[in-house]
């Protein structure tokens, strides 16, 4: 007893307890602290779920059944992945409202953060693509020409040479995209929405994703300064080259034969 008290008289006995105080704090946050972080994470990532599944409910349901299984109003949703909800809900084509050759865009009805609730339940259902983050698939120091490349070889025969769209069988169509956000652009790409097919990372990679939207974004953003003069729109080569023999080459014949006619009239009188 009196050995132990002369030792808490010690100089140094305050300091050996200052070190095993913090030491024991120390310790104790560094096993503690994560998992807390981690498990905060799941409740944030249940609770999603959860608000995503009421709205869910009251929006979709009808089409897609109560458990995204799918009716005859509606496909499956099961696997389609949170970048198809994200493309589908945030271009306005979801939810739809009646029938038709293909679901029209509408002014978008939910907000962002109930867009990434509903995501998040419908990627709950089943695996599937998901929602690209901004360095995915934002354009910076992306190649732009190879991106014109890739386009053309994969893109330009539904949707033209430099997104201006067209119409394709059955009175469906590939729509222009020239104020396609790059993230609805990626997702597009992820998802391939009706006729259109996917290219997941597999067939066409990140990067080569970036330089088609890089294209995407620079051909319509020049279209306002165009260089060469009136744009016609951008169609492409083909119908751009007709429009010129038709209207050029037309007006000029239609010059000479007025200048053929007032000199006849000049010569007669
Ligand atoms: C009136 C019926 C209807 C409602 C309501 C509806 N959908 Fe759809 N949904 C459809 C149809 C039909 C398609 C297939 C359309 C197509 O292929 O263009 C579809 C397609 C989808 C797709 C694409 C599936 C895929 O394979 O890529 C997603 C995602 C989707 N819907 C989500 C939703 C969400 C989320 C809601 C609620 C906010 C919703 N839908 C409401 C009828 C509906
Ligand atoms: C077989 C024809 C076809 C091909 C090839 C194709 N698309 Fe599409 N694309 C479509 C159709 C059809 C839609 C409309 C889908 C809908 O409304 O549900 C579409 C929609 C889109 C949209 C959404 C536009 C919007 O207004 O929200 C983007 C972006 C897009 N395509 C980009 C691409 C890119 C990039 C490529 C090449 C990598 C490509 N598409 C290849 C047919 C095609």
């Amino acid at each position: 007893m009196k050995k132990l008290s002369a030792r808490r008289r010690h100089p140094l006995a305050a300091v050996v307890v200052l070190l095993l105080a913090l030491a024991a704090t120390g310790g104790l946050y560094a096993a503690f602290a994560p998992a807390g972080k981690a498990q905060a994470d799941e409740t944030a990532q249940s609770l999603a779920i959860e608000e995503g599944k009421k709205l869910y409910t009251v929006g979709c349901a009808s089409c897609h059944g109560t458990g995204g299984q799918g009716t005859t109003d509606g496909p499956s949703l099961v696997g389609v992945g949170s970048a198809a909800v994200d493309f589908q809900v945030g271009t306005g084509r979801m939810p739809a409202q009646q029938p038709g050759a293909q679901v029209p865009e509408k002014k978008v009805i939910y907000s962002q953060a109930e867009i990434d609730q509903l995501a998040a339940y419908i990627a709950s259902l089943g695996a599937g693509p998901i929602t690209p983050t901004e360095k995915q698939y934002s354009p910076d120091g992306a190649d732009i020409a190879r991106g014109g490349d890739l386009f053309r070889t994969n893109c330009a025969q539904c949707h033209n040479f430099t997104g201006a769209g067209g119409a394709l069988t059955h009175g469906k169509y590939a729509p222009p995209l020239n104020d396609v956000s790059p993230k609805h652009i990626y997702e597009a790409m992820q998802t391939g929405p009706q006729n259109m097919p996917s290219f997941p990372d597999t067939t066409m990679p990140e990067q080569e994703k970036k330089d088609i939207i890089a294209y995407i974004r620079t051909v319509n953003d020049d279209r306002t300064a165009t260089p060469g003069g009136f744009a016609l729109g951008g169609v492409g080569p083909v119908s751009e080259g007709l429009f010129g023999w038709i209207f050029g080459l037309g007006s000029l014949i239609a010059v000479a034969v007025w200048v053929a006619a007032h000199t006849a009239k000049a010569k007669k009188s």
